[in-house]
C-alpha cells in the first residue's frame, strides 16, 4: 500500500481526502492546532513553521506521495497577518517541494483561483495572474517557489466545498446551515466561480498523480456560476427555501480582503490530459448523499474537545 503524507489534515480538503482514501493508502495526516479524533489514519501533530519541519516530517513518515493542503486559507486572516501568510503559503511550500525533489517523492501543491484579479474571467493556465489580496499574492508566491524547487510537482489551482470539522468552513455549509435554520442570507450575484465537490477534487488529484502529470493545472468544475446561483442550486438539491437567499453585491461592504469577481477558470488542459472533473449537479448530488448518510455529524464528532 502506498504511503501518502497529507498536510492540513484537519482542514476542509485534507480531512475529507484523508478519511476518503484511508484503506486504499497508508495516510499520514499532518495537523497543527485541531487534531481530529479519529483512528482512520495516522494523525501527526506538527507546526509546519517549526525549524526544519518539512524535512523532519518527510524523514519520519517516508511517504511515496505528498498532498500539501495546509495554508492560511482564510482571506481575512491573510490580510491581517501577511507575514504569517507569506511564511505558510509561500515559504513552507518551497521547503516541502525542495525536500520532495531531494527524495524523489511525487507532490501535489494546492493553490487557488484567487491568484487572478477576476476582471475578465475565463482564465487558462497560460494567463498572467494578478492577485488582489494578501492571500492571493502569498499563494502565487507559493506556486512559484514549488515550481522552481520541483518541476515534477503538480500545482493545482482549486475551489471546492464539502462538510468540515467545524461545520462552518465551506460556502456550501454556510448556505445549508442558514437555510436549514430558516435564516435569510445574502448570495453574491457578481462573484463567479467553479466549485468542485471536495471528494471529486480528491479523486481527481490522485488520478493526476497516477497518470504522472506535473506542472500547473486548473482543477475545478468545468462549469461556473455565481455564488448566488450556487446557493439556489444547493437549496433546490436539499429541498430548502431558495427565496431566503437575497441577491447582493460583493462590494456591499463588510469584508477586509478584496475579492476577485470572475474566477471562472478554463479546464481544457485537465480535460485533455486526464478527462473533465465532474460538474456542479454531480457534485451537489454527492454532497447531499453524504448529508443523508449522516456524514456532517460524523465529521463534526471528530472535533477535538
Ligand atoms: N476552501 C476553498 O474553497 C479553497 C479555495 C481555493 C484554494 N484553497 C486552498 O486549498 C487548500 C486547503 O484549504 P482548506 O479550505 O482545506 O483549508 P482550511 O480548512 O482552512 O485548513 C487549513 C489547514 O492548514 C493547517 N495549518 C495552518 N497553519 C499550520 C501550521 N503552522 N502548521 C501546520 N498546519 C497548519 C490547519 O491545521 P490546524 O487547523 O490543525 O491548525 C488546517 O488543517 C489551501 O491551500 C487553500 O489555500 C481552498
Amino acid at each position: 500500500m502506498k504511503r501518502i503524507l497529507i498536510t492540513g489534515a484537519s482542514g476542509l480538503l485534507g480531512l475529507n481526502m484523508a478519511l476518503d482514501i484511508a484503506g486504499q493508502y497508508e495516510v499520514y495526516g499532518v495537523v497543527n492546532s485541531h487534531a481530529p479524533q479519529t483512528d482512520a489514519f495516522h494523525v501527526v501533530q506538527a507546526n509546519l513553521l517549526g525549524a526544519d519541519a518539512p524535512a523532519r516530517l518527510i524523514a519520519e513518515t517516508k511517504p511515496d506521495l505528498i498532498v500539501h493542503c495546509a495554508a492560511v486559507a482564510n482571506l481575512e486572516t491573510a490580510e491581517k497577518q501577511p507575514e504569517l501568510a507569506q511564511k505558510l503559503n509561500a515559504d513552507v511550500p518551497g521547503q516541502l517541494a525542495t525536500e520532495a525533489a531531494r527524495h524523489g517523492i511525487r507532490m501535489v501543491h494546492i493553490s487557488t483561483d484567487a491568484v487572478f484579479d477576476g476582471v475578465t474571467g475565463c482564465y487558462a493556465e497560460t494567463d498572467a495572474p494578478n492577485p488582489l489580496s494578501a492571500y492571493g499574492r502569498t499563494k502565487l508566491a507559493g506556486e512559484r517557489a514549488v515550481a522552481a524547487a520541483n518541476p515534477d510537482a503538480i500545482i493545482a489551482r482549486v475551489n471546492f466545498y464539502g462538510w468540515s470539522l467545524s461545520g462552518r468552513r465551506s460556502l456550501a455549509e454556510f448556505f445549508y446551515n442558514n437555510l436549514a435554520a430558516g435564516n435569510p442570507v445574502k448570495g453574491f450575484t457578481d462573484v463567479y466561480f467553479c466549485p468542485l465537490f471536495v471528494l471529486d477534487l480528491s479523486n481527481t488529484l490522485l488520478k493526476m498523480l497516477d497518470a504522472g502529470l506535473s506542472g500547473l493545472y486548473h482543477v475545478v468544475s468545468p462549469e461556473f456560476l455565481s455564488k448566488f446561483d450556487f446557493g439556489v442550486r444547493l437549496a433546490q438539491q436539499f429541498g430548502l427555501d431558495a427565496s431566503l437567499i437575497a441577491p447582493a453585491s460583493v462590494n456591499a461592504g463588510g469584508l477586509t480582503a478584496v475579492r476577485s469577481s470572475r474566477l471562472n477558470l478554463r479546464t481544457e488542459k485537465l480535460t485533455r490530459d486526464l478527462g473533465a472533473a465532474p460538474g456542479i449537479s454531480a457534485g451537489l448530488d454527492r454532497f447531499y448523499a453524504q448529508c443523508q448518510a449522516g456524514f456532517p455529524q460524523q465529521i463534526q464528532a471528530m472535533q477535538p474537545a
